[in-house]
């Protein structure tokens, strides 16, 4: 299969490449799209085939839900048995936005999107190619990230590119992603409500909408169905093994000093000696504009043939607790 690759305006996107995209997804093929924080690859949510077709071109496991995306609170409540309280107050201060609901599904949602179980995860992005895109399809997408399974997640064309070309149909290429890190994803099916997956939302701004609300905690080990599997110890993770540190300085400096090719992404505060032989990345002190570029330079660290990627570990505050979480799996021996 040949990948077309169409280049779009993120802000204003052009009616031709978006009506070839809805087209392409209409007659069940795959596209993959930039949202605010990951690509996704895309398909008819309510054609089963389109979306088993994602499985395939990721590797993913069929146990693994996929999120539904909406461009209005109307077409969520479509594909969901119950709209609670808690749900429209979420939507009214998060969508469009990286926060996704997981609720009861309807008949009509395909069993391979929500991997034979009883709820559905959606959400509507903040990006103005997947809104465009949605709306001129006239459906509900299925997207997962358009990586392959276990990978790291795309933030920009390219990166999708290197995992997707040939797999899929059609790319939309609106340049890099802003948020950079995948959305938050929370279970209003029990009570309290449960973050599944910690995110750009944090869990304080969601309990400053509905109160207080509990954190998954990992699934024990080998527990054959996975309420998210994004939950999976090892996930977003580069091929170059890669450890966090404490003391990034040192440790880098003990891996050259037993001859291996390191790179790091440090903090920056700047003041420190770099170590010949070693690539440093200095990543931003603050935590949005971290995640923005979190997966892109992981990307680059991967692709540049080293032993071992050494991360300082940021700070144990709130407002890092997504990227520690990404950085936790991404740390896990396969
Ligand atoms: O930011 C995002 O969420 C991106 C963009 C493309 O929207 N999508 C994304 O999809 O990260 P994916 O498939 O890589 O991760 C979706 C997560 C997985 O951990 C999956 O298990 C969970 O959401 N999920 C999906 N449907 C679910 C459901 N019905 N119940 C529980 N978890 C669900
Ligand atoms: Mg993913």
């Amino acid at each position: 299969m040949q990948t077309e690759v169409l280049i779009v305006d993120p802000q204003s996107p052009e009616t031709i490449p978006i009506a070839r995209a809805a087209e392409v997804l209409r007659r069940g093929g795959l596209v993959a799209f930039p949202t605010e924080t990951v690509y996704g690859l895309g398909a008819n949510a309510l054609d089963a085939a389109a979306v088993r077709r994602i499985f395939e071109a990721k590797g993913r496991p069929a146990n693994n839900p996929i999120i539904v995306h909406v461009a209005e609170v109307e077409q969520a409540r479509q594909l969901v048995a119950v709209w609670p309280l808690v749900g429209e107050r979420l939507a009214v201060r998060f969508w469009p936005g990286p926060l996704t609901l997981v609720l009861p599904r309807r008949d009509m949602v395909p069993d391979i999107v929500t991997a034979g179980g009883p709820t559905v995860a959606v959400r509507m992005p903040a990006h103005p190619v997947s809104l465009a895109l949605i709306r001129a399809a006239g459906l509900p997408i299925a997207a997962p990230s358009a990586n392959r399974s276990t990978q790291l997640s795309p933030t920009r064309a390219e990166h999708v590119l290197h995992a997707m070309q040939g797999r899929i149909d059609l790319l939309l290429d609106g340049g890099p992603t802003s948020g950079g890190l995948e959305s938050t994803v929370l279970d209003l099916t029990s009570a309290p409500p449960r973050l599944l997956r910690l995110g750009l939302i944090t869990r304080s701004e969601i309990e400053a909408i509905i109160g207080p609300i509990v954190v998954s905690s990992a699934p024990p080990t080998g527990e054959a169905s996975l309420p998210s599997p994004g939950m999976l110890p090892r996930h977003y993770a580069p091929r170059t093994p890669l450890e966090c540190a404490a003391d990034g300085s040192a440790r880098v400096k003990e891996l050259r000093e037993a001859g291996l090719r390191v790179g790091r992404l440090a903090l920056s505060d700047g003041g420190e000696i770099e170590l010949p032989g070693v690539t440093t990345v200095r990543m931003p002190a603050e935590p949005s504009a971290y995640a923005a570029q979190f997966y892109a330079t992981l990307h680059v660290l991967d692709a540049a043939g080293l032993d071992r990627i050494v991360v300082d570990l940021p700070p144990d505050h709130e407002e890092w607790l997504a990227i520690r979480d990404r950085l936790r799996r991404a740390s896990t021996p396969p």
